[in-house]
């Protein structure tokens, strides 16, 4: 077994700047990576398998179903560099299929990832597997020491790129090609425009638990950052927005209150909102269109139900 594992040590400082910054600004808005804690990851798990959050399933279908063609389209590569790399599970059939020698897996929740990515190691011996606990939108190019030379694909699953609005989207994409350098392709995931309930649906699932992935963001600032958020005074509201193309998840607060962090007092009013992500969808020529301007020509693509997978080169 061949497993490395690097934690870089910058977002607790990050997450209480840009949480201080975040309720300072008008409207109010704290970034989706903090999410993801322990609880956070476990919490995300928990909505893949909601019946409502179709997203999930439908990439794992696709990718099943699609997977010799996919791999045909791709053809050799040394390398499989994963941002976002979560439970490492999507990257195992690629890893099955393409056969590369290294995986390269980025994630912020670095505990996690690290468990997550030493039981793939375990699992493939010819694999040699590298963890990087990083915020890759700060730290990405500090990867590059950790990539091995040879052909490498970036691949970007469970619509991900769609937290990022479209010019910031072009950023990160662009940062992605740089990082895998020239002859290098991307694999990426994206969910496509469809009936407005039913992204109603996923992002308002029966059970609650994105409404409880949503709270436990509060949960952790109050943990993380000496802050005391009452939960029950603050409801999950997530919404479809057509005019932008984008699911909106807010933290609406349900009375007139002040809330401490990390010794700074916020003043909310009632019914105001702090954002908490967005989750843009997209339509494939639009998509490629965005690639391109990140310098990625696209190559191939799959559809299935309302979620694409493209290869871009
Ligand atoms: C929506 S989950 C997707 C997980 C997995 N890729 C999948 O498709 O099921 C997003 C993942 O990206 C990670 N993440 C979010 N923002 C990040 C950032 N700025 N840097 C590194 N990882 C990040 C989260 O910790 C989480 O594991």
């Amino acid at each position: 077994m061949s497993f490395a594992f690097r934690l870089f040590p910058a977002a607790g400082d990050d997450m209480r700047a840009d949480v201080l910054a975040g309720l300072a600004a008008s409207p109010k808005a704290i970034p989706p990576k903090y999410f993801y804690d322990d609880a956070g990851c476990r919490l995300f798990e928990s909505i893949c398998a909601q019946p409502e959050y179709a997203l999930y399933r439908t990439e794992q279908a696709l990718m099943r179903e699609r997977i010799g063609d996919i791999a045909a389209a791709v053809g050799e590569v040394d390398c499989i560099i994963e941002p976002g790399a979560g439970d490492c599970i999507k990257v195992r059939r690629l890893v099955d299929a393409l056969r590369p020698g290294h995986l390269v897996s980025l994630d912020i929740a670095g505990a996690p990832l690290a468990a997550a990515a030493e039981a793939l190691a375990h699992d493939y011996s010819g694999l040699a597997v590298t963890a990087l606990g990083m915020d890759f939108i700060h730290d990405l190019e500090a990867a590059a020491p950790h990539l091995p030379p040879g052909k490498r694909l970036v691949y970007y699953p469970g619509s991900s790129i769609g937290n990022f609005p479209p010019d910031a989207a072009t950023t990160l994409l662009a940062r992605f090609r740089r990082l895998a350098g020239p002859g290098s392709q991307l694999l990426i995931g994206f969910d496509l425009r469809k009936d407005p309930l039913l992204l109603h649906a996923a992002y308002n699932d029966a059970a609650g638990v994105t409404a409880a992935f949503n709270l436990n963001l509060l949960a952790r600032i109050n943990r993380e950052l000496d802050a005391n958020f009452d939960l029950s005074r603050f409801r999950h509201y997530a919404f479809y927005n057509p005019t932008a193309g984008r699911i909106e998840v807010h933290l609406v607060s349900l009375a007139e209150q002040a809330v401490t962090v990390a010794g700074q007092r916020f003043r909310f009013n009632c019914g105001e909102t702090l954002l908490t992500e967005y989750s843009y969808k997209f339509v494939p020529r639009e998509f490629d269109a965005l690639a391109l301007a990140a310098g990625w020509q696209s190559k191939a693509g799959w559809e299935r139900e309302g979620f694409a997978v493209r290869l871009y080169g």
